[in-house]
């Protein structure tokens, strides 16, 4: 049996921060506010429709997620946020153009009221981004107390004693690992006061959320909180922090895809993934910079999965390609294609053709609602800096520095699952079955 932690009741409203109010945080927003009035069903929560199996098999003891563990329901959050365009989330959402009319009027006075706040910006990091209007700052040390006051505000105007942030914020340039600015604390610091370029706006709401208490999640690809100094001090000040980057369509399609053929111990030759997508996202995703964060997010998926060290036969010489083609007529109903080259017995080759349809923000948005929930939950359990049991919803899971992330979907599923139950003191499951047959 496992240790059981001391869990504080989700007493009270639960406020979301959204850095960025673009189709994704909109569509949460609206979605969960129609959940609100049974107006839809939340499909795609694990925390609102999953159930977790307690015990043995022949227990029959299975339990709804939100009632294992005590999450907060929806209709207690509240929602605020920033953004470089004022739209209010009604019209953000508009624009967006993911949510049908009627939708979007059933809940226009809910989403009426929610008007992001001026956003911390630098143009250098997000180049295909005409911002409308940004906070006025003569550092970026002021720019992160200035977020830090509109935490406060928020959480005062909203009489909310917890919060949680999301990013929910167009791709930055991709970031390499600056030693001297992102390794420690004092040197993030100073950094911050110089207005160093390799401190992005995500790090510094990421920053600004961690040094106020709040648990941060990255749905971007950008580096924001996956930089020693910020895993660090989300370590020294007991928050939880995850991250990065929603796995929503094609590479969630991978990560099931991939580990079937590694469980046959068939080869692959090459994976060569295409997209389209005409949204916002995919117009900043024009730029070279912001695309290759979103590429090397995608691109580590297979490699990591596939151990070519441990399997050279099989997975030695893999061709993966990822293209991104921005294309405006689709808006966000972006379409995939994979071609999946691969072989079996002595060698000989097949093909699976893999061509996915979606409105990217309709697979993204219930992920949103879930790592609000499950990082509110993991503070109220005292579990603090990176938490990796949420790896299931990320491209590029953030783990210790020793580990290799996992991305197998259904290893990603029972890490979560265990470590609810592992919290709850039930016994993990780990699908031996030996004891049946004792
Ligand atoms: N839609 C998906 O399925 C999906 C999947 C994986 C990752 N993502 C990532 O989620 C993010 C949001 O996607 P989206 O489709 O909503 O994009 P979007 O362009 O519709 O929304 C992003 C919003 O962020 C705002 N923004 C940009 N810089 C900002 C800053 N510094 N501070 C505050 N706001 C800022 C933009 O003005 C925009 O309104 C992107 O980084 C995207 O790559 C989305």
């Amino acid at each position: 049996m496992s240790q059981a932690r001391e869990i504080r009741e989700p007493a009270g409203k639960l406020g979301v921060l959204l850095q960025g109010m673009g189709a994704v945080a909109t569509t949460f927003i609206a979605g969960v506010e129609l959940v609100k009035k049974g107006l839809a069903e939340p499909v795609g929560s694990l925390t609102q429709l999953g159930t977790v199996r307690l015990g043995k098999r022949t227990e029959d003891r299975v339990s709804n997620i939100k009632d294992f563990v005590p999450l907060s329901g929806v209709g207690d959050l509240v929602f605020g946020g920033w953004d470089v365009f004022p739209d209010d989330a009604y019209e953000a959402a508009a624009l967006a153009g993911v949510l049908e009319k009627e939708h979007l009027n059933a809940v226009r006075d809910e989403l009426k009221v929610v008007r992001p706040w001026p956003a911390v910006f630098e143009q250098r990091h997000v180049v295909r981004l005409a911002a409308a209007r940004k906070k006025e700052y003569g550092s970026l040390r002021e720019a992160a107390e200035m977020v830090r006051d509109d935490i406060r505000r928020f959480k005062e105007e909203n009489d909310l004693d917890r919060v949680v942030m999301v990013n929910c914020a167009s791709t930055e340039a991709h970031l390499e690992l600056d030693e001297g600015v992102h390794s420690t604390l004092e040197g993030f610091e100073a950094a911050l006061d110089a207005s160093a370029p390799s401190i992005s706006p995500s790090m510094v709401y990421a920053y600004a959320a961690i040094m106020e208490g709040v648990p941060y999640a990255n749905g971007a690809p950008s580096l924001a909180a996956d930089v020693p100094a910020l895993t660090g001090l989300a370590n020294d000040r007991g928050v939880p922090i995850t991250g990065k980057d929603f796995k929503t369509g094609q590479t969630w399609m991978k990560t099931v895809v991939a580990p079937g053929i590694k469980a046959r111990m068939l080869g692959l030759e090459g994976w060569y993934s295409t997209n389209i997508l005409g949204n916002r996202d995919g117009e900043v995703l024009d730029d070279a910079g912001s695309l290759k964060s979103k590429e090397v997010s995608k691109l580590s998926v297979l490699e990591q999965l596939l151990q070519p060290t441990l399997y050279p036969k099989l997975y030695g010489d893999v061709h993966h390609l990822v293209k991104i083609n921005y294309y405006p007529p689709r808006g966000d109903a972006k379409e995939g294609w994979d071609n999946i080259d691969l072989f079996g017995w002595l060698g000989y080759p097949m093909q699976i053709k893999i061509n996915f349809l979606a409105r990217d923000s309709i697979l993204a948005a219930p992920m949103v609602l879930d790592l609000a929930l499950f990082l509110d939950l993991a503070q109220r359990a005292g579990m603090s800096g990176v938490q990796e049991w949420l790896s299931f919803y990320f491209k590029s899971p953030m783990t210790a520095p020793e580990l290799y992330p996992e991305h197998d979907l259904f290893i990603q599923q029972m890490k979560l699952k265990n470590t609810l139950r592992t919290i709850r003191s039930e016994e993990v499951i780990h699908h031996t079955g030996l004891d049946y047959y004792e």
